[in-house]
């Protein structure tokens, strides 16, 4: 069976599942008192109910080993290990290179970098989509003695990315241009071939169709923050997808990058107590204005967390243009977003089995754009997802 249509039945199988499986991942878990299978299937709330705090992080770690467990309830849940969601793992060449290439790379972004950059083929004129400081260009400007032109949108990133590479003696030279406003279209031609590593949401969305128009001859693209757009709703790029009946909001999206390398033990309890006091300040609010309406709040700096709770509550009401009175004991909303919290949890521990097919849903759709576009497309994994979890690469050749 040839790509094509490979490519076509791993999608159409991803969205049957998906589909049908809606009622377990297709929720924002903050906006639920209750779990949103509660009517539905209330022998998997119990079951879920009665997981202990010492189950529930092991679980959290290995959800593998919960698989089992939830087959009665869900009897269509797949294992993350299922066929459906293993793609071709591409291995890396591992050549010792110098240490002054790394040199300002942290650790795991270096460990990306040349992974991504052991995949690049090319005697073409190479083209870095949202390079940022441009280090993937300089190390494949370096290894293939190739000439690189880096697109970035931060005149300061380009600076320092340009002095870097004088100082390397490496041919490549940085244009500042917002990508989304088409600045950089004029780049790319039939005698490119163009890398992008993390450009986030529509920046790697607006390549790829951008390739349908300039037919660049190969692309090497890995995907992420495909919540990152302009679009509330997620807007298909093949024909196939669009015949979906998923719907996918912004905030849906970020299912499919919420799985994060944790770091450290303060960075985890900063951010449980993170949600715990956003529930809690919900239920303050909706206590208040008698309202049963979720609050969302923005992102905040963390050192909000380390004050009183009250404080990050008015902060909250200044934020969100909130005026009510506020009652004198704040802890019984503590209480409250505790129990919640706990549900929270727990629905997580559910919709985390579809965060990668939901991920490889998007990475499909993408691959199928450009398959109809003309191009020959390999989906792959080019790093371990410890490196990094969004480690799937698209390689697209004309
Ligand atoms: C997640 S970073 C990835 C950077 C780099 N490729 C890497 O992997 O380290 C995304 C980059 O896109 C740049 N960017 C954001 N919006 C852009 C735009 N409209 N046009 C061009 N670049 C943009 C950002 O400044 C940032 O450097």
């Amino acid at each position: 069976m040839g790509k094509l249509s490979l490519y076509n039945k791993t999608f159409a199988q991803l969205d049957e599942y998906l589909t049908a499986l809606t009622v377990y991942w297709l929720f924002e878990a903050f906006h639920y008192k209750d779990y949103p299978w509660h009517e539905t299937n209330p022998a998997l709330s119990d079951f879920l109910d009665n997981l202990s705090e010492q189950e529930l992080q092991h679980y959290q770690q290995f959800p593998d080993q919960l698989t089992p467990f939830l087959y009665p309830f869900i009897k269509s849940l797949r294992p993350l290990t299922d066929d459906l969601f293993t793609v071709n793992k591409l291995t890396s060449i591992t050549e010792d290179l110098p240490f002054w290439l790394s040199t300002g790379i942290k650790g795991r972004k270096w460990s990306q970098i040349s992974a991504f950059a052991d995949q690049v083929e090319s005697d073409l004129n190479i083209i870095e989509w949202c390079a940022g400081k441009g280090h993937l260009g300089r190390l494949i400007s370096w290894q293939k003695k190739l000439p690189v032109l880096s697109i970035e949108w931060q005149q300061t990133l380009c600076d320092v990315g340009e002095s870097q590479a004088k100082k390397q003696q490496v041919q490549q030279i940085f244009k500042q241009a917002d990508v989304l406003k088409g600045q950089a279209d004029s780049c790319i031609n039939t005698g490119s071939h163009v890398i992008s590593l993390h450009a986030c949401g529509d920046l790697h969305l607006h390549l790829i169709k951008l390739a349908k128009q300039k037919k660049p001859q190969q692309l090497t693209i890995s995907p992420c923050c495909y919540h990152l757009t302009e679009q509330s709703i997620y807007q298909p790029c093949s024909l196939l997808a669009k015949k979906s009946s998923l719907i996918l909001s912004k905030q849906i999206l970020k299912l499919a990058v919420s799985k994060q390398i944790t770091t450290g033990k303060r960075q985890s309890r900063l951010s449980e107590t993170e949600v715990l006091w956003r529930l809690a300040f919900d239920e303050c609010q909706k206590y208040c204005l008698q309202t049963e309406r979720y609050c969302p709040l923005p992102s905040f700096p963390k050192k909000l967390l380390t004050g009183e709770f009250k404080a990050f509550v008015l902060w909250a009401m200044h934020k969100k243009s909130l005026t009510f009175t506020l009652p004198e004991m704040l802890q019984p909303f503590l209480v409250l977003a505790e129990s919640r919290l706990k549900k929270v949890r727990r629905m997580e521990l559910i919709s985390q089995f579809f965060v990668r097919p939901l991920e490889l849903w998007l990475v499909y759709d993408r691959v199928l754009a450009l398959q109809e576009s003309g191009y020959q497309v390999k989906l792959s994994t080019f790093c371990a997802s410890q490196i990094t979890p969004r480690n799937l690469l698209i390689e697209a050749q004309l």
